[in-house]
């Protein structure tokens, strides 16, 4: 069968910057597939639904169950994406996954928007780059941070455990960036908890944030 999914995104995390378009391709689903996490602002939406949870040991899995289920039933499909499925959401393994499908993508409000709007950058001069998942190529990346930042553009860096807003500042100094270069460090941003650090590099390099940050430079 040819089951109709919608890779969903549903923004980075308050209610209020979950889209109707969001909404609605929740709503019209029959089967959701998500991380817990992922979920938070549209809980209720999904409730009644048949719901695949994908965890850090088992998420390829899920994930590729899900799919054949979806194929085999024909059911209607949600993949959750938290902020917008274009960054850093895994796209391209999921329209790998569901080639064949009738696949669409909702956009969501990400993370990158959330941090750019705290900051007051415009985003066409800013380079957006992703540490969030341990990968081969970060030392390119961490190569083109420094072109990218050389080059006069804002840095926006979704943060992971191999790249934390404190590693990132020391890398910048050690390769040359002024210690009085102001950031904004945004944590949890549209959620209750939401904190945002304007700071400099140097003081960056000597604080902790929630693994759930973005920093701008
Ligand atoms: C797997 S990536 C997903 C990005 C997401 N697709 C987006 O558009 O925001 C997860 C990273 O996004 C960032 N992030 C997501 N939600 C956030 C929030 N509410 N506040 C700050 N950073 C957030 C963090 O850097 C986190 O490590």
């Amino acid at each position: 069968m040819r089951p109709k999914v919608a890779i969903v995104g549903v923004g980075p995390g308050g209610p209020a910057q979950v889209t109707p378009a969001a909404r609605e391709a929740l709503r019209s689903s029959e089967m959701v597939v998500s991380w817990d996490l992922n979920l938070g602002p549209v809980r209720e939406l999904v409730a009644g639904k048949q719901i695949w949870l994908q965890r850090p040991a088992d998420y390829r899995d899920v994930a590729a169950r899900a799919a054949r289920a979806a194929f085999a039933t024909g059911a209607a499909t949600a993949v959750v994406r938290i902020g917008d499925p274009t960054v850093s959401g895994g796209l391209d393994n999921l329209l790998e996954l569901y080639a064949g499908a009738e696949v669409r993508v909702v956009p969501g409000i990400s993370s990158v928007q959330a941090a750019a709007a705290v900051a007051g950058i415009e985003l066409h001069r800013a380079v957006v780059f992703s540490f969030h998942d341990e990968d081969r190529r970060n030392a390119e990346e961490r190569d083109f941070l420094l072109e990218a930042h050389r080059r006069g553009r804002h840095l926006v860096v979704l943060v992971g455990p191999s790249m934390r807003p404190a590693d990132l500042a020391q890398f910048l100094m050690e390769n040359g960036t002024d210690p009085a270069t102001p950031a904004v460090v945004g944590s949890r941003l549209t959620l209750p908890e939401e904190r945002v650090d304007r700071c400099t590099l140097a003081e960056m390099a000597l604080r902790e944030y929630d693994w759930l940050s973005v920093v701008v430079v």
